[in-house]
């Protein structure tokens, strides 16, 4: 793949990933499967540079399509991780000031410039410090990147004005500076949890998707690309029990992540078949929450195990 400055996202989209089925296989490629849905959002994600926003469960591969889509187009990806009171600041850029006082009393002691090329200097780019939303529309780049705001649910409302703003132009201010504007339209996924409404504005700038706890086919592929080393027979039980376990009123539902993780746990265990007791005794790994351990372990846990063996017998 070129690297040129004229690289641009529909210069990516139109070559190698230039249709859904193509995108598809190329994010299989780096074990992330999608379905037939997410691929073709994923797909005008890239040929409209639109910024998607995915909402779902915990653990079910938000996160991860950042990552895998800025591996497979071969750009950088920068993350900006949302929590309560992250304001503009650390968002976009700061200045840093230790470096500015120990400049300043340097040209004190030193006795040299006068105090307006002191201040031109001091507010110049080597005292900038980009935090990921200027990052991702600095021009230094030359292909666009992945911007990842990760979790924008758990940022203040606040944070969202900047970032309708930011969507919108793809252009930040600094007052010192001036206007930097971005060179390529950054490729950007916003996540969230949904623990509370992402603003209709906000939405209305991105493509949507909500990603669903994945179907019993889609969790077994997933399982196969992830933990390739699980026989077949265990990852049909994995699943299958899993599967059932989201249907068991939990606070907690098991994401992906945990069915990876148990599954790596199992194989750690020397398990080739699930049976009540390996199962009790495991899980802590997909359970987070001592209620649901408490309500699973037991009666629940051997029903679903007996299940989970039917489906493959
Ligand atoms: N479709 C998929 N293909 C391959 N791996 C997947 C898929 N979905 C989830 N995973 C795996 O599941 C794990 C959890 O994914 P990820 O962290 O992206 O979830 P998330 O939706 O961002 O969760 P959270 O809301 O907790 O942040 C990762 O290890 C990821 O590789
Ligand atoms: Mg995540």
């Amino acid at each position: 793949m070129t690297t040129t400055a004229e690289s641009t996202i529909e210069a990516i989209a139109a070559g190698a990933y230039a249709t859904v089925d193509t995108l598809e296989r190329g994010l299989l490629s780096q074990n992330y499967v999608t379905d037939r849905g997410l691929a073709t959002t994923l797909f005008l994600t890239l040929k409209l540079q639109k910024p998607l926003l995915l909402e779902g469960e915990a653990g079910v591969g938000k996160t991860e399509i950042a990552k895998v889509l800025s591996t497979l187009l071969d750009t950088p990806l920068i993350r900006l991780q949302c929590y309560e009171g992250l304001d503009a600041a650390s968002a976009i850029y700061e200045w840093d000031y230790p470096r500015q006082m120990l400049y300043l009393r340097t040209i004190e002691a030193t006795g040299g410039l006068d105090r307006e090329a002191a201040r031109h200097d001091l507010f110049g780019e080597e005292f900038l410090l980009k935090r990921p939303l200027l990052q991702a529309i600095d021009a230094a780049h030359d292909r666009p990147p992945v911007l990842l705001i990760d979790e924008v649910d758990r940022a203040d409302q606040e944070l969202e004005a900047f970032l309708l703003e930011l969507l919108s132009d793809f252009q930040v201010t600094v007052p010192e500076l001036g206007t930097i504007r971005a060179r390529h339209v950054p490729i950007v996924i916003l996540t969230s949890n949904r623990t509370r409404e992402i603003h209709d504005a906000l939405k209305r700038r991105c493509l949507y998707h909500w990603i669903d706890f994945p179907s019993f086919e889609k969790e077994l592929r997933i399982l196969a690309a992830r933990v390739p080393e699980a026989p077949r027979t265990l990852a049909r039980q994995i699943v299958a029990f899993t599967q059932g376990l989201r249907e068991v009123d939990l606070f907690k539902p098991p994401g992906m992540a945990e069915t990876l993780d148990w599954t790596r746990a199992l194989l750690a265990l020397g398990t080739v078949a699930l049976h009540d007791e390996v199962v009790d005794d495991s899980l802590g790994v997909i359970l987070k929450y001592q209620e649901d351990v408490d309500q699973v372990r037991g009666a629940v846990a051997k029903s679903l195990v007996g299940r989970a063996q039917q489906s493959v017998s």
